[in-house]
């Protein structure tokens, strides 16, 4: 494989996420450039949406940044011959359809293709890559497929995105490009494809899972007579103290212990916790995650 040093990005299927990792990309750039860091460069961004109304959206929030960025309505083909580097952001159900367009295998040939898509694992992608053609005959010709998964916290420079190791020892620096795109929107980590539907959910969806325990202490809150925007103040700074503990090194175990006084109210706190049951909670929402996850990949 070889990839230019400025390579060019596609971008297919650019929503919600599409759009956090593009926001990512461009705002971390200008961050490596004042670090001055060696490495690839993203030249020109190629994005393809389905409706007039997304690229109208992507139009105002790219303004700045418009003179490398080429917009498509609908035109992957385009999107994909023009990119050295392809982001696959569309809905899961959608993989096939963009997938299988007439030209898309030869034109993915050689090329790295990095899917964002839950429970689409690489053979599957590969294979509807192929679906109307042939297997391509050298192995430099074939498509680097890499899977990915990012959270929300790309926006703000700040995902864990896991990103499945290679099969293949020609897919190796894939992964690696992979690993460099999206370090510009976090930190990333590599995992074992077999463990991907789980550990994918465990890094895509937690998010979403924190925000229902965020909801009810802030109910507590206001029913105890404390504003709701500034209840949000006092979780979002314990949350980033947390984080903070853990990336130090701490264990969740020990910091629990450490914070429960004996008859002190923290420890009445967890205690109603295990009694609700939220533990296991949490590893059964995970687990159901992971399951949609797999579900989604067998349709
Ligand atoms: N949301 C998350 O937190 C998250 C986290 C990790 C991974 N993911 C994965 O990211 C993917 C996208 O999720 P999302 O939440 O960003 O979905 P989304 O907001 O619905 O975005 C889907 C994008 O795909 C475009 N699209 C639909 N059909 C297309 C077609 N035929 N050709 C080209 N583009 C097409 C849509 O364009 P229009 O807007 O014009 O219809 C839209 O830009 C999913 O596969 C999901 O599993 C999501």
């Amino acid at each position: 494989m070889s990839l230019p040093q400025r390579f060019n990005l596609g971008i297919v299927g650019c929503g919600q996420m599409g759009t956090s990792i593009l926001s990512g990309i461009l705002n971390g750039e200008v961050k490596r450039q004042r670090e001055d860091q060696p490495g690839w460069t993203v030249n020109h961004i190629f994005i393809s949406v389905q409706s007039a109304s997304s690229v109208d959206r992507l139009r105002n929030l790219l303004s700045q940044h418009l003179p490398r960025v080429t917009i498509y309505q609908s035109d992957n083909l385009a999107t994909i011959q023009n990119s050295h580097v392809v982001i696959l952001g569309c809905k899961p159900a959608q993989m096939h359809t963009i997938l299988s367009e007439t030209g898309m295998q030869e034109a993915l040939e050689s090329k790295i293709l990095i899917s964002i898509l839950a429970g689409m694992d690489t053979k599957s992608t590969q294979e509807a890559i192929i679906a109307n053609g042939h297997p391509a005959e050298q192995p430099e010709s074939q498509v680097h497929v890499v899977r990915a998964m990012p959270n929300i916290a790309a926006r703000e420079g700040a995902s864990i995105t896991v990103v499945a190791s290679p099969a293949r020892e020609s897919d190796r620096d894939a992964v690696q490009v992979t690993r460099w795109l999206f370090n510009h929107v976090g930190k990333t980590q590599e995992i074992p494809e077999c463990q991907f539907d789980l550990i994918g959910s465990l890094a895509g969806c937690t998010s979403a899972m924190f925000t229902v325990a965020i909801d009810g202490l802030l109910d507590q809150c206001v029913a105890g007579g404390f504003k709701r925007s500034e209840g949000l103040q006092v979780i979002t700074q314990t949350l980033l103290g947390l984080a903070k503990l853990l990336e130090a090194g701490n264990h969740p175990a020990a910091l629990r212990e450490e914070v429960s006084s004996p008859g002190g109210s923290t420890i009445q706190g967890l205690l109603e916790l295990e009694r609700q049951g939220v533990r296991s909670a949490f590893a059964s929402a995970l687990g159901a995650a992971g399951e949609r996850a797999r579900e989604l990949g067998r349709k």
